[in-house]
């Protein structure tokens, strides 16, 4: 029998369209080359369709999203919605609704890209970011009281669950026992000492019971942004809260060559809901519409995606047509004139046929 997956498709606003665009190119060229097919839905979401209705993610939507067997999400927002409607609307009530409490994010530097940090060279930069992806100050808890006035109060406060903090250490022990790595807990248990010390007694005795063979170290939050600039290379898997995690992969795609070239996965590894699958980056306004987007990140996503679904022939198929167009034009990069956004896509639909 002919395997099948159902996708729903988020293309979403600005350059989120013409990147899974992209995707679906190379997707179509997949479906041949390894023998799956796929059933896609589309699904108008994101900022525009909330400025034209007013409705952000209907809770009927959520229910069909729900029957898919993985989310393909391109980016979304746009400048004239006010901030945190689609974030919290639409991005986090996703992630929370399917518990996708794993972000995974590899920063990995390929040959022929050129990194903003002199000097670095592929060999030095190939780690995962796992982030935690449904607490800390993400959860929503806090208020605010006297709102506009000089007395005004803001909390906004960081939660932490041992079965939170348990499940995404252990997703990161595994993986990083998958990778014959070591573990790096990331934080600040010098000064957040309460969760903190939630994160760091986890740590160990997951690590000592569970996965002995797992070398364990760890590193405060600020000294990992010193860290992932001037010595990537002592990294393999690296675990973090939600807020540091939000923030330390950004760094990271720097390093690797830009939001451009950087992919997640939000995945519930329990797989009672569906994963979904997304560039770092965002709807990018500025360059909508020019065909200077570009639409390695989406691809990488549509990798990692095929990869969760258990197509690992098509995820490694994309995998070397990356490195293989990355390696002959890292350097240069969707331009709109020389190359747009539609050459990338055709160069890999060509390239995973190789
Ligand atoms: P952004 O990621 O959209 O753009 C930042 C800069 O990177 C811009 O100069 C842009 O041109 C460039 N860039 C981004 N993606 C690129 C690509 N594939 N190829 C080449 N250059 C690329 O972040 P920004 O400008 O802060 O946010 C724009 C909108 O996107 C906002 O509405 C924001 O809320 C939303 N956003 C959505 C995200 C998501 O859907 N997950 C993530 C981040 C921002
Ligand atoms: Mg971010």
């Amino acid at each position: 029998m002919t395997r099948s997956h159902n996708l729903a498709i988020l293309g979403g606003d600005g350059i989120g369209p013409e990147v899974v665009a992209e995707g679906l190119k190379v997707l179509d060229r997949l479906e041949d080359l390894e023998g799956f097919t796929t059933e896609r839905v589309d699904y108008d979401l994101g900022g525009r369709r909330y400025l034209d209705t007013g409705e952000v993610l209907a809770d009927e939507t959520l229910d069909e999203l729900r029957g898919s067997d993985a989310i393909y999400l391109g980016a979304v927002g746009t400048p004239d919605v006010p901030p945190g409607v689609i974030e919290k609307g639409l991005l986090l009530k996703l992630r929370f609704a399917f518990d996708q409490y794993v972000n995974h994010r590899p920063v990995k530097l390929y040959p022929g890209v050129t990194s903003p940090i002199a000097g670095l060279t592929p060999e030095r930069c190939d780690f995962v970011v796992v982030r935690e992806n449904t607490e800390s100050v993400y959860a929503g808890a806090g208020g605010t009281l006297y709102r506009g006035t000089p007395a005004e109060v803001a909390t906004q406060e960081s939660i932490n669950t041992r079965h939170g903090v348990e499940r995404i250490l252990r997703y990161a022990f595994e993986l990083a026992a998958s990778r014959d790595g070591k573990l790096t807990l990331c934080h600040k248990t010098n000064v957040l000492t309460n969760a903190g010390d939630l994160w760091m007694r986890t740590f160990t005795e997951v690590g000592e019971s569970d996965f002995p063979q797992v070398e364990r170290d760890y590193v405060h939050v600020d000294a990992a942004c010193l860290y992932f600039v001037t010595s990537p290379e002592r990294f393999d898997v690296v675990v973090t809260e939600n807020l540091f995690g939000d923030i330390i992969t950004d760094l990271g795609a720097a390093l690797q060559g830009g939001l451009g070239l950087a992919a997640s996965g939000n995945l519930d590894p329990t797989r009672r809901a569906p994963s979904m699958f997304e560039p770092v980056h965002g709807s990018a306004p500025d360059i909508v519409g020019q065909g200077k987007a570009d639409p390695i990140a989406a691809i990488m996503s549509l990798g990692q995606l095929l990869a969760f679904l258990g197509e690992d022939g098509a995820a490694a198929r994309v995998e070397r047509a990356i490195a293989a167009e990355l390696t002959e034009h890292g350097g240069a990069r969707p331009d709109g004139s020389r190359s747009t956004t539609a050459d990338v896509g055709d160069r890999i639909a060509e390239l995973v046929g190789d």
